[in-house]
């Protein structure tokens, strides 16, 4: 089963709760989604190994640690998943990214691709699938579904905030996939929204309603 991390630090938590606030406008939601991102990119990437290099200091020369080979994707979910990018890449400019375009359908709730595109050696890259919102799971696991068939196998899927019907969804579609989120809500509402969740993430990204 994968694990489940819970993002609670006083500032994640604090900025999460000012995303919420329905009087919080496009440009600081926007500006909120890229400070929580870096702040998550920073324990996300715990775990990125690491290899010892020599150099020279201007006193001496030392053997010191730089992180290894092993290179990065960050993939967003179309559109909301957008916000998520500058602020893991101010932490790894060096990442590539790849799009999954997926809208869920209002009407059944299930997700509809309209585009795919992954950097050309996604395969051998650690793949950090963003969305900020994580509701009935569809979303999230048919983008997992589109990184395993194109060969990706070491994905972490990081959200800002996760209702239990999607976490538990990822993670019985994919159990091999270690899900990161900023916070855990209560439920789901009849029409698939997060309870009490911020609404409309792409929405108040853009300023689209
Ligand atoms: C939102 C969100 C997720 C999805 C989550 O996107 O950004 O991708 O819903 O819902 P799920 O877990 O039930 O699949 P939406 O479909 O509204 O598209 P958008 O990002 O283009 O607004
Ligand atoms: N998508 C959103 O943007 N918000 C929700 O609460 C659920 C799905």
């Amino acid at each position: 089963m994968s694990n489940v991390h819970v993002m609670d630090h006083p500032l994640i938590q604090h900025k999460v709760s000012l995303m919420r606030d329905k009087e919080t406008g496009p440009k600081e939601f926007r500006e909120l989604l890229n400070e929580i991102s870096m702040l998550m990119a920073y324990e996300v990437t715990r775990d990125l190994p690491l290899k010892t290099v020599e150099i020279e200091t201007p006193i001496c020369r030392a053997q010191t640690k730089v992180i290894a080979g092993k290179k990065l994707a960050i993939v967003p979910i179309l559109r909301a998943g957008l916000g998520m990018v500058d602020g893991i890449m101010s932490l790894v400019p060096a990442a590539k990214v790849g799009h999954i375009g997926l809208y869920r359908d209002p009407n059944t709730l299930e997700p509809v691709e309209y585009y795919c595109k992954l950097p050309a050696d996604a395969e051998e890259r650690e793949i950090l699938l963003v969305d900020p919102m994580l509701a009935t799971g569809g979303s999230a696991s048919a983008a997992i579904g589109f990184l395993k068939k194109r060969n990706c196998r070491n994905i972490k899927l990081v959200c800002l905030i996760g209702a239990p019907e999607g976490v538990s969804r990822v993670q019985a579609d994919h159990p091999d996939v270690d899900i990161f989120i900023a916070a855990m809500d209560e439920k789901l509402n009849d029409h698939g929204y997060i309870i009490p969740g911020l609404g409309d993430a792409g929405d108040r990204l853009f300023g689209t309603k």
